[in-house]
């Protein structure tokens, strides 16, 4: 899927790798909703994976990588309200909510996308 105004151009697909085994996979949109903006879509680990690390390291590779293009100086996502373990994720690699909400339905469940961003602009030069 793609976002209004965005074309496949815009959008990366990337493998999670450990060793030769693909365990997981992000989705990445580069300038949205705003050219310095890189929004993720999706950073998702296979379950047998989960909490060895796995997905903060690749998000870590993801932010170096965006950082080396030299174009988006922030990450935006967005998250369900109910996927609890996701935020507790975003917030433990330095996400923030935005303060902005929209409503989300999907099936069963009724809840809200809750915006977060991150910036990666180098922290202000004090000196
Ligand atoms: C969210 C997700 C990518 C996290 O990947 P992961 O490899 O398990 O995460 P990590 O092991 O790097 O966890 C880093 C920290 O995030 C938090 N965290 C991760 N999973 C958590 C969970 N289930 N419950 C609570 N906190 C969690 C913890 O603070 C954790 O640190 P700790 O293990 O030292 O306590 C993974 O759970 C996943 O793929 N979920 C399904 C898809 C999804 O919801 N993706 C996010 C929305 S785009």
């Amino acid at each position: 899927m793609l976002p209004p105004g965005k074309t496949y151009d815009d959008k990366s697909v990337l493998g999670i790798f450990l060793d030769e085994q693909m365990i997981g996979c992000i989705d990445l949109v580069r300038g949205y909703p705003d050219a310095s903006s890189s929004f993720l879509g999706l950073l998702v680990i296979d379950e047998r994976y989960q909490r060895r690390g796995l997905g903060s390291a690749a998000y870590g590779r993801l932010e170096q990588w965006i950082r080396d293009q030299g174009v988006c100086d922030r990450v935006r996502l967005a998250v369900v309200g109910v996927n609890e373990p996701a935020i507790a994720f975003w917030e433990s690699v330095g996400l923030v909510p935005t303060g902005e909400t929209k409503p989300y339905r999907h099936g069963r469940v009724v809840s809200e996308l809750v915006l977060f961003e991150k910036s990666l602009r180098p922290p202000a030069d004090d000196w």
